[in-house]
């Protein structure tokens, strides 16, 4: 799913005459220029989410890791913290990948990546908890839509990527935005496009392209907030699916005045869902809270 697709970084948006990008992609998406100066994706972070299963093995991956010294040193930090909780301490990459599994080290590599990159200021804070409670429901859920567990969570994690970028590049605009009350989704997204020239979804899949990351995320960013459809991929389908629980469990980065409970969204009429046995809503907010716990 992860593979890393061959094309060439696409350019970055022409500056014209409005703050915005009015040209120059093929596409009808128009992509606001600041996004183009945001810092690179964490290169170690990006070889990890690009190398599939097959190309895992634990001298690589320590090697990857090591070659950026401060994500090295977050991930033995968390590797000997009490998010793992082994006895003995673990003093290198390379014991710390060996014992945690590649998978594992390879979900902290990106939590750590998109930790760095989210910025600050006040609504960075509900938008970053926002993804990785997607990102663990997703983990949780995984199963049940015949998805790999880490898939499902590093997608979670990145699906609104799109947001944290606006949120860096256009704090204001975008915090006038986040600051006021939404009825529903549709609302909310109305007034991201109105403000902002674009949805968080269109700007996360450019963010991927740019930043070159696996494919797969594009789709996951721009269609996130679709209606569920037959055709989904069981991927786009639990991420579509850990949004609305997120939002629902009160990891919401947008204000609604009201919207489904956690057991009304269990209630779509999605065929992976029927006769299954669920996490509660109390099970996930404990899980999300340690591992939030684990990050900031
Ligand atoms: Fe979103
Ligand atoms: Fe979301």
């Amino acid at each position: 799913v992860f593979e890393k697709g061959k094309r060439s970084k696409p350019e970055p948006p022409a500056i014209s005459r409005s703050a915005w990008d009015t040209g120059p992609r093929e596409e009808t998406v128009l992509v606001p220029i600041k996004l183009c100066n945001l810092p690179p994706f964490p290169p170690a972070a990006g070889r990890l989410l690009a190398c599939s299963e097959a190309d895992g093995d634990v001298t690589g991956v320590a090697s990857v890791v090591g070659g950026d010294p401060a994500l090295a040193a977050e991930v033995l930090f968390l590797a000997n913290s009490s998010l793992f909780g082994f006895p003995a301490r673990i003093q290198s990459l390379r014991h710390a990948v060996a014992v945690l599994g590649i998978s594992c080290i390879r979900q902290l590599a990106t939590t750590l990546a998109l930790r760095a990159l989210r910025g600050a200021g006040p609504f960075v804070r509900p938008c970053w908890r926002h993804s990785l409670a997607c990102a663990v429901i997703a983990e949780k859920f995984a199963p049940l839509f015949g998805c790999v567990a880490e898939h499902g969570y590093t997608a979670g994690l990145m699906h609104d990527i799109g947001r944290l970028g606006f949120l860096r590049s256009y704090p204001s605009e975008i915090g006038a935005v986040l600051a006021a009350g939404y009825s529903d989704g549709d609302e909310f997204l109305a007034a991201e496009r109105t403000a902002m020239n674009a949805s968080h979804g269109e700007a996360g899949a450019w963010l991927i392209e740019y930043w070159t990351l696996p494919p797969a995320f594009s789709e996951i960013c721009a269609r996130h907030h679709d209606p569920f459809q037959e055709s989904d991929s069981p991927l786009l389908t639990l991420i579509k699916l850990a949004c609305r629980l997120a939002d629902a469990a009160g990891y919401a980065a947008v204000r609604y005045r009201t919207g489904p409970g956690y057991d009304d969204v269990l209630q779509s009429d999605l065929p992976s869902l029927a006769g299954q046995f669920f996490p509660d809503e109390q099970a996930i907010r404990d899980e999300v809270e340690s591992r939030l716990a684990a990050f900031e």
